[in-house]
């Protein structure tokens, strides 16, 4: 058996400046770990809900982050603020956003080989369902990529065939300013467009 150590957080992060880069931005700390732990830097610029099969903690570091999730069918935004914890429930789809410079820290229950995990993209118009990717993630950091990729690539993807919304590409997402807990925001008023993320 290895020793056990600690270490200071910001110190890892210094030492893995390259990992912290949009779309995702993220860092495993203990890759021989039950728990997946991840230190996470925004800006980030998804606009994909996740659907995890195991429950999810969010801790802020370092500024206000809001959280968008999906409730019977609706979108409710809920803003962790710095030094606040949440947990978000197994099977809530739920999309993280991430204003620059903020940094967080989320704690998942590593995946098992027989477990799959969600990716969805919901209409910002309607709130129907547009797009969802099902897989085994063996390196969550290169196969979260590849999908954010995959759907902001493809127009056909990214048209609502409820309403005829075309979603912008990641690069647009919602209003990134920490706002209150709202139960949805009124209909048409989200996906503004944002400059791209730098
Ligand atoms: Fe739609």
């Amino acid at each position: 058996m290895q020793p056990l150590a600690a270490f200071g957080l910001w110190r890892f992060v210094e030492e893995h400046r390259h990992a912290f880069e949009p779309p995702v931005g993220n860092k495993v700390i203990w890759e021989d770990s039950q728990f997946t732990a991840m230190i996470v830097r925004g800006p980030n610029a998804r606009r994909d809900f996740h659907v995890d099969p195991s429950d999810e903690i969010f801790y802020m570091l370092r500024g206000d982050m809001v959280l968008e999730y999906m409730q019977d069918g609706r979108r409710v935004h809920q803003t962790i603020r710095e030094g606040e914890l949440m947990l978000v429930p197994a099977l809530t789809p739920h999309s993280p956003h991430r204003p620059a410079d903020t940094w967080g820290l989320v704690v998942e229950i590593k995946r098992k080989p027989h477990e799959t995990e969600t990716l969805r993209w919901y209409c910002d118009a309607c709130d129907a369902l547009l797009h969802d990717v099902t897989m085994h993630v063996a390196d969550i950091e290169t196969e979260l990529r590849h999908a954010i990729e995959a759907f902001d690539a493809s127009l056909e993807l990214r048209t609502c065939r409820h309403c005829g919304h075309v979603q912008d590409h990641s690069a647009g997402g919602p209003d990134m300013a920490p706002r209150p807990p709202t139960l949805g925001a009124p209909r048409g008023t989200r996906g503004a467009p944002r400059p791209p993320a730098p």
